[in-house]
């Protein structure tokens, strides 16, 4: 009669497709009316002869039956998680759906585009705080004491601190020269902030910038980049091919044609701005064409007396600088008509000319 019962649960159990069923035939059997939990309550009325002979039996049934149930249940369970993890997969040699929400702000393309650049030509990065000494803005480059020059730049000046000094937010990148170049500086005051290093330097610097001024050219935030070279026989010539190499390239046309014209600024001497010649008879600036110039950077070699400011002496070492506006070169390059559209967070704009974070520019496979 056991036979014939193990034979049945044995099929039963080999049938059961998924566990509901295998756990249906579990309890017909070992549940607390099941077949074989009968019988073993039915070894309580036998007599002891009986029972000797059919106790075993009847156990060894049990616990065949439970085994080839728990074996059957490892292999639906195994089973059922295969098809799961196979119904869950993620096929990722598929291409990223073109649909994004998010996108790179034009102001951090073109940093990184900028930085792509320069990097390339061996220069390194260096970052300061948007908070600055009036020494490190102002005095260290060479603007003289109370001098209208530091008016000019409309700056934003912090409340006196209990030593009577007055901070500025930074009203451009150049004081960062100074943290570069001068040895004798403090431990700076995080590590991302720039320190003084040994010349030879190749440096550049982008970074947020503040000025009280806001109309179609002008935020009272934008962002600069900054660069500096100091070495030995460094000249101007050296100067004019970085930014005729990088202009080049940043627009991406070998078109580009430039000029220096004579400017001021105290930090260097003799200074420039380096304008672009471009066209703007269509209503927009069209660069690498036309006979129009378009003011892009300011720049010089840089003046003996930051070299000495900074500790360095200009008998031996010299170096150019130059300074342009990041905003701006995403203004002319990507044809916006409104600087201030770049930080008004509008997000149609920002869909509209943001760019892809799957796309980091490199000159390997492209800026833009
Ligand atoms: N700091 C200048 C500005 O904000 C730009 C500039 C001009 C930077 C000449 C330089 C430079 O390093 O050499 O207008």
């Amino acid at each position: 009669m056991t036979a014939k019962l193990e034979a049945d649960l044995t099929a039963a159990i080999a049938a059961a497709a998924d566990l509901t069923a295998l756990e249906a035939v579990r309890v017909s059997a070992l549940g607390k009316s099941g077949a074989i939990s009968d019988l073993l309550k039915s070894l309580g009325g036998m007599s002891p002869d009986e029972r000797r002979e059919q106790g075993p039996l009847i156990n060894g049934l049990r616990d065949r039956v439970a085994a080839a149930i728990a074996a059957r249940k490892a292999t639906l369970e195994a089973a059922e998680l295969d098809a799961r993890l196979a119904s869950e997969g993620v096929d990722l040699s598929l291409p990223a759906p073109p649909r994004r929400k998010g996108g790179v702000h034009p102001t951090m393309q073109v940093m990184d585009e900028m930085i792509a650049i320069f990097a390339e030509m061996g220069f390194s990065l260096a970052e300061g705080p948007d908070i600055e000494t009036d020494f490190n803005n102002f005095t260290a480059l060479n603007f003289p004491p109370k001098h209208p020059a530091r008016e000019m730049h409309d700056t934003f000046f912090l409340p006196e601190d209990e030593n009577g000094e007055r901070k500025v937010l930074r009203t451009h990148t150049s004081p960062v020269q100074v943290r570069v170049m001068n040895r004798t500086n403090q431990k700076p005051a995080a590590p991302w902030i720039a320190s003084g290093q040994e010349p030879p330097i190749r440096v550049i610097v982008p970074g947020r910038t503040f000025r009280k001024d806001s109309d179609q050219t002008h935020t009272p935030m934008f962002h600069q980049i900054e660069g500096l070279v100091i070495d030995k026989a460094i000249h101007m010539g050296h100067l004019k091919w970085t930014l005729e190499t990088f202009l080049g390239r940043f627009f991406e046309t070998p078109d580009v044609v430039t000029r220096f014209r004579p400017h001021h600024f105290p930090f260097t001497e003799p200074s420039a701005e380096m304008d672009v010649q471009c066209d703007r008879s269509g209503g927009e600036v069209k660069i690498g064409q036309g006979t129009d110039w378009l003011e892009i950077l300011g720049c010089g070699m840089v003046h003996p007396n930051v070299l000495r400011n900074c500790g360095l002496d200009p008998d031996i070492w010299q170096g150019f600088a130059f300074g342009c506006g990041v905003d701006r070169l995403g203004v002319l390059k990507y044809g916006m008509p409104d600087l201030r559209d770049m930080f008004a967070t509008d997000v149609r704009w920002l869909q509209h000319y943001g760019f892809s974070p799957f796309a980091a520019p490199n000159p390997a496979t492209g800026l833009s």
